[in-house]
């Protein structure tokens, strides 16, 4: 097969990992007699240094133009002056998931029993290590309702930003976190917030109405997302599937990552329901966390998240399950044999990001 992807590997660690990551990944697919046709191109605030715009136009064309993208991470101090609007977060990143309608984003959050010590959860707690993932509304709520900022006759300031969710939009996630609970655990907890907020009154009736509609074999609790964020630090290997709506997922998963070691061990996929040349979902695929930069420059970064989002891509994008449990379990393979990125590492030996993913391609073979 031969698989047609958009590179945009973005700002400060963004190129580091994916430069680490693209070797493990082309190496991979040879051995299995497939080939990676790849064009890079540059987002965020390299798009903003190279053409004055974020997310340039020849870059979106290439995504169009691809099977999948593979993605780093945006943003960081050199453009914080921009105007909000025209920061690389939200002048690239957030185009890019509405554009291709990228409402699905899926974090596994993982840690194996090898990296119990990465976590800040005490060990007995998490002794058999944690196996969730977050599903995450990913294009609507917060981030895309009306935004404004106005000066009131008063002279005071007021700032107003929209959280929007239909029934519609409720529902497609409803499925797609139904879809993986019924691969797993046949458990979901649905997150929100229906003491105070009406977009969560209705996220909680629809996703009842959903599950208890087609979905009769799943075990559905709630959760508000005080107790949720409580609960992830309390007793993290409980939870099986998460869902929830886009702020409260971006929030969540990022503890998620923590309490399982580190935000440079969780890849994501965002899909939608546009299919790609292979009649497979067309994705993003990036690294949860962003682009770092108090490690940028140094060599030291995690290159895991983005070798795993890769293996995301070829499982959801291309249907190479074998390709991808290869990916997964070398970086398992990896950590438990003791290689280190600092982030990891808590003290202890560590290695730099080339050498963390040649430990980890080495174990492609094994
Ligand atoms: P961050 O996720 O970049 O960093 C938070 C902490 O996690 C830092 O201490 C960082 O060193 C560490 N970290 C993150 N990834 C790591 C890795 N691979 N290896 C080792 N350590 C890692 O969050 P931030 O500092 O709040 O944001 C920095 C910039 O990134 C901001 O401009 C933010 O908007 C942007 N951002 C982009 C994305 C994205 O492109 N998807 C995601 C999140 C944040
Ligand atoms: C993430 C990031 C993004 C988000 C930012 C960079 C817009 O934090 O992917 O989690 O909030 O979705
Ligand atoms: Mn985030």
């Amino acid at each position: 097969m031969q698989l047609d992807i958009a590179i945009l590997p973005g700002d400060y660690i963004g190129p580091e990992v994916m430069d680490a990551a693209l070797p493990v990944l082309e190496a991979v697919l040879k051995r299995g007699g497939h080939s990676l046709n790849y064009s890079v191109h540059p987002v965020g605030g390299a798009g903003i240094d190279a053409s004055g715009k974020a997310l340039p136009d020849a870059t979106l064309e290439a995504c169009r133009a691809a099977d999948a993208i593979l993605f780093g991470s945006v943003g960081g101090p050199k453009w914080e002056h921009l105007p909000p609007a025209e920061q690389p977060e939200r002048a690239a990143l957030l185009p890019l998931r509405k554009h291709f309608k990228l409402f699905a984003n899926i974090r596994p959050g993982y840690l194996p029993k090898a990296l119990a010590d990465a976590s800040p959860i005490r060990t007995e707690r998490i002794a058999n290590g944690i196996d969730m993932v977050c599903i995450r509304e990913l294009t609507g709520g917060l981030y895309f309702g009306e935004k404004r900022t106005t000066e009131l006759p008063s002279g005071d300031i007021e700032a107003v930003d929209t959280m929007i969710y239909r029934k519609s939009e409720i529902e497609r996630i409803t499925d797609v976190a139904i879809a993986t609970a019924r691969a797993r655990g046949k458990r979901l907890l649905s997150v929100d917030k229906a003491n105070v907020l009406e977009c969560s009154v209705l996220w909680r009736k629809t996703v009842a109405a959903r599950v208890a509609a087609t979905a009769p074999d799943i075990a559905l609790s709630h959760m508000y997302v005080d107790a949720a964020a409580m609960q992830l630090v309390r007793a993290p290997a409980s939870f099986d599937v998460l869902l929830t709506e886009n702020m409260f997922g971006d929030i969540l998963s990022d503890e998620m990552a923590v309490v399982c070691g580190s935000l440079g061990m969780l890849s994501s996929a965002s899909l939608g329901d546009v299919k790609n040349s292979h009649a497979l979902p067309f994705g993003l695929y990036e690294p949860a966390g962003g682009s770092a930069p108090d490690i940028a420059g140094k060599g030291i970064a995690n290159p895991c998240a983005q070798i795993l989002s890769a293996a995301l891509m070829l499982r959801h994008s291309f249907g190479l399950n074998t390709e991808a449990d290869v990916l997964e379990n070398a970086v398992k393979k990896a950590v438990a044999d003791g290689f280190r990125t600092v982030d990891i590492a808590f003290g202890g030996k560590s290695v730099g990001t080339q050498e963390m993913a040649n430990a980890v391609l080495a174990r492609t073979s094994l």
